[in-house]
């Protein structure tokens, strides 16, 4: 960006970009560039960083990098005060405006005031461009998510990566990268030889035409049980595993029964959370492992244990991967290592993020770590995430459980959610003011948006309590208070009958000015986006942007709190519409909106 900026500058340019801009990232650069005019050729320009200030007093950003290159200058001329004014003397052309003044305090602090022009103009922006982000060279990025287990019941843990790597994908597509969805579903392994010879011995007559996915899951366990106790009955299972290897059609049909019966299940939890993924599970892999094994052996990266042949990772104190089982069978380390190979070099992917339970950081670090000595992966080229978050826990603490201790079905979890939701609706008395329809749309979106939203708002690290009386408290940073404060934004232009045209048409005019200080926070909060969003494609933690989306409701409440923006003279009737107000409640919402979307939450018009 600074090289744009600089280039704009040298080139007598003022022409804003229809890109939204990442304020922080643009100071960073300028004030880098400063410090290196200031101190040439001392490498203390690394040591710049900017942030939002902790409080209005402190100026909208601070660089308090004076005090770090002082002591990396060991100049006793110098202190970090003069250090600060020499930087602000030599902070660049500002083309845009971006900086209003600057202020040394304290021990050597810069802070940051914000130019107004910039903040109207960024505004202006969103309204006529929308919310676009800043082009970037697109990156062929793989993110595998969701990835439940065929004939188990789908768990909370596969909600929250479905909703975690649904969030992800959305974002990494918004910057405008090449994304596949990948569900890396559990449909392979001797576990299916085993299901298949006793599906078999229960129904001699052929399968049924359903089965649901707990009838499923039992057949699963007990097959297990028969596999454990009865020699004949593991012979079969085996000899089923290596028909179905080799695709002979009975098994393999037997399979393929067993993966759509699973797979409708999971179609039907996508659909309902508006989830788009490829199914490309373990199953795909198969030839792939076989490649794989002989690729290690060949390499001499595998070493016998016990019958196993095992692969260790370069980095010492962890297990290492079985590649083959004493058995001769594959496991779970065989699939990914198959297909991250698979991935890196036939799918040519630049970043690939894998959405799993903190249980499994280990398996995933080993995987890289195995990768690299193997030669498939070279991490300062391809960009490998192991994307990880906490245990779901109900509301007594213990993990997420039905009262028997059974898992929670996901099908009955949404199916309760949507009912509460209809109940909040129905209690606050909406249902007089909506069609069955609006109220059906109402609830679902409710429904669906409360449980995306507490999942999202907490850091995905940590473990997360499971509350439907938490999340459709309309207090607090939830979604049912986001979704509230959206549709009351939006009746506000409705009210005064202004249309979204006639709003755009007057952000393009010169007459649109920011001018009350609760509309310049509010703004300014706006603006904050793109660096939250910047942020989040690094770490791919996504609790900040929800922090931002509740900032903008609260700023939006201060400001409509205290600026009028449509009044009405009581004896006449008459309405005045402050036209630069309602075009900030249009800016508003049209970046909520986009927060919205990229959490895959359905904000409605009547709530
Ligand atoms: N099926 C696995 C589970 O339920 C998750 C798979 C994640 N993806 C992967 N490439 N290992 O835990």
């Amino acid at each position: 960006q600074l090289k744009m900026l600089k280039k704009n500058a040298e080139e007598g340019l003022k022409e804003n970009p229809p890109y939204i801009k990442n304020v922080s990232a643009m100071l960073r650069s300028a004030f880098a560039i400063a410090v290196e005019k200031a101190f040439p050729k001392t490498g203390v320009a690394k040591l710049v960083q900017v942030g939002p200030s902790s409080h209005p007093r402190f100026g909208d950003y601070q660089c308090n990098a004076a005090m770090a290159i002082n002591k990396a200058l060991q100049n006793s001329s110098l202190n970090p005060r003069s250090i600060a004014d020499r930087i602000v003397a030599n902070f660049p052309i500002d083309p845009f405006g971006l900086v209003d003044k600057f202020e040394v305090a304290g021990p050597g602090f810069i802070n940051i005031y914000m130019g107004k022009e910039f903040v109207v103009e960024e505004i202006r922006s969103y309204m006529i461009n929308g919310v676009k982000p800043r082009p970037v060279k697109p990156l062929r990025v793989m993110v595998d998510f969701s990835s439940p287990n065929v004939a188990k019941e789908m768990h909370v843990g596969h909600l929250r990566s479905t909703i975690i790597g649904e969030v992800i994908s959305r974002l990494i597509e918004y910057q405008g990268h090449h994304l596949l969805r990948i569900n890396h579903i559990g449909d392979w392994g001797t576990q299916f030889g085993m299901l298949i010879a006793y599906l078999k011995e229960k129904y001699t007559d052929g399968f049924p035409d359903r089965m649901e996915v707990h009838e499923l899951q039992e057949s699963y366990k007990e097959s297990k049980k028969r596999f454990d106790s009865d020699e004949d009955f593991k012979k079969r299972a085996y000899q089923a595993v290596v028909k179905l290897q080799n695709k002979e059609k009975e098994h393999y049909d037997a399979w393929k029964w067993i993966c759509n019966t699973s797979r409708l299940e999971f179609e039907k939890i996508y659909k309902r959370l508006g989830v788009t993924i490829l199914e490309r599970g373990e199953s795909f892999y198969q030839d792939y492992m076989v490649k794989i094994v002989k690729f290690l052996e060949s390499g001499n990266f595998l070493e016998e244990d016990e019958g196993r042949k095992v692969m260790f990772p370069k980095a010492k104190g962890l297990i290492p991967l079985t590649i083959v089982k004493s058995d001769g069978g594959f496991t779970y380390d065989t699939s990914d290592m198959a297909a991250i190979k698979q991935r890196v070099e036939d799918e040519n992917l630049d970043w690939i993020v894998y959405v799993t339970d903190g249980g499994q950081a280990t398996h995933f670090q080993v995987i890289f770590d195995c990768a690299e000595r193997a030669g498939i992966l070279d991490r300062t080229k391809v960009r490998v995430q192991h994307v990880c978050f906490g245990v779901v826990l109900g509301e007594d603490k213990k993990k997420f459980k039905t009262r028997s201790g059974d898992t929670v079905r996901l099908r009955e979890l949404l199916d309760e959610g949507v009912k509460r939701a209809r109940d909040k609706l129905l209690e606050k008395g909406r249902d007089k003011e909506m069609t069955e329809e609006e109220l059906l749309q109402a609830q679902e979106s409710l429904a669906y948006g409360c449980i995306k939203y507490s999942d999202l708002a907490h850091n995905r690290n940590h473990e997360y309590l499971f509350s439907f009386d938490k999340m459709l408290d309309d207090k607090g940073n939830t979604a049912v208070y986001l979704l509230y404060a959206y549709t009351r934004i939006k009746s506000i232009a409705r009210k005064a009958d202004v249309s979204e045209e006639q709003l755009r048409d007057y952000a393009k005019s010169s007459a649109f000015e920011i001018s009350h200080e609760k509309e310049l926070k509010l703004s300014k909060t706006l603006l904050k986006f793109p660096e939250v969003l910047d942020r989040i494609l690094e770490d791919l933690y996504i609790h900040p942007l929800c922090e931002l989306m509740y900032d903008i409701c609260t700023s939006f409440t201060e400001f409509y709190d205290s600026c009028y923006c449509i009044e009405v003279d009581k004896p006449t009737g008459l309405k005045t519409v402050n036209m630069n107000r309602l075009v900030l409640c249009e800016a508003t919402a049209v970046l909520l909106k986009q927060c919205f979307d990229l959490l895959g939450i359905r904000p409605v018009s009547k709530m």
